[in-house]
């Protein structure tokens, strides 16, 4: 049974099916209304979420299908000490594919070897996020026309920020990508994704603390929150969380060219008013994520034999 646990389980040839399929079901949504028919898609959200449990949803209702939500732990089995592994046997009863979200890195997989139908991980923990980054890569195709020569400055939480970490993954298997890394020394890219990732593919990148001084350079913000959840010590936390905000003043330091991604939710690291900014395109990204996600589970459901 195929899953997708990571952004890496999908080749580049995939990619491109996905963002082709995406940009078919833009053109002509109709021809896509009850593909899913029938169908049920189970979200098990274990961690709180608006954006991406919600476009999963819309997503399986404008291909025509149904949706069977668990958007509490509180509220389900999980509370009385049910594993992950022995929910999913019991959901896989009654749906016919699983968007999960757990704050436990691996919980993904788990649930992915204990299914009977297709898993996708909506987020697990601090490791990996893959339909943020589909979202992200059908923003960049749709904004940037091609995926090959950008320079990429990833700014914020580089640590804990799974969006980051996935889109490092995905960006890094096409030609000419470097990245300009921008965080506090406390909140910079862990080793494993700057060996396992960037050194493997001799993909360049530049670390730095400057986000002014690095705009220049940029044909890609991606900002990122400085995510309270992932702190162990409220101080820390109270001492880096406005390191980077992107305001006005800055933006006019940046190429006319250059686009501003963020995976949201925003806390203070982009002014409001750089909304109004046509470079700004996150929530170009929030509804590139709903195609994207109609896109997989189609995949996904077809490759299963439930479609
Ligand atoms: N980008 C993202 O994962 O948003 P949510 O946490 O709202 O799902």
């Amino acid at each position: 049974m195929r899953s997708i646990i990571d952004v890496m389980d999908l080749s580049v040839e995939e990619l491109d099916e996905l963002i082709a399929s995406a940009e078919d079901i833009i053109e002509d949504p109709d021809k896509y209304a009850e593909v899913c028919r029938r169908k049920k898609l189970g979200t098990l959200f274990f961690e709180p979420s608006t954006r991406t449990r919600m476009s999963f949803e819309a997503a399986m209702y404008e291909l025509g299908g149904h949706v069977i939500s668990m958007s509490e732990a509180g509220s389900s089995s999980a509370a009385k000490g049910e594993s992950v592994a022995d929910t999913i046997k019991t959901v896989s009863n009654y749906v016919d594919i699983i968007a999960m979200r757990h704050p436990k890195e691996g919980a993904a997989l788990v649930a992915a070897r204990n299914a009977s139908v297709p898993v996708i991980n909506a987020g697990d923990g601090g490791h990996c996020h893959p339909t943020q980054t589909l979202a992200d890569l059908l923003t960049i195709h749709r904004e940037k026309g091609s995926f090959e020569n950008l320079t990429i400055g990833l700014c914020g939480d580089l640590k804990f920020g799974r969006t980051v970490h996935s889109l490092c993954t995905a960006m890094s298997r096409y030609a000419g990508t470097k990245f300009v890394l921008i965080s506090p020394e406390e909140l910079k890219l862990p080793s494993y994704v700057k060996k396992g990732v960037l050194r493997k593919k001799d993909i360049p990148y530049t670390q730095t603390t400057d986000l002014e001084g690095s705009l220049k350079d940029l044909d890609i913000l991606y900002m990122t929150r400085i995510q309270r959840e992932r702190f162990f010590s409220e101080e820390e936390y109270l001492r880096l969380k406005d390191s980077y905000i992107l305001t006005e003043e800055k933006m006019k330091l940046a190429p006319e060219k250059m686009i501003v991604m963020h995976p949201l939710p925003r806390v203070n690291e982009i002014s409001v008013s750089v909304d109004e900014d046509p470079r700004a395109c996150y929530f170009k990204q929030v509804l590139n994520g709903k195609y994207m996600r109609m896109a997989l589970i189609i995949k996904l459901l077809k490759e299963a034999g439930r479609l």
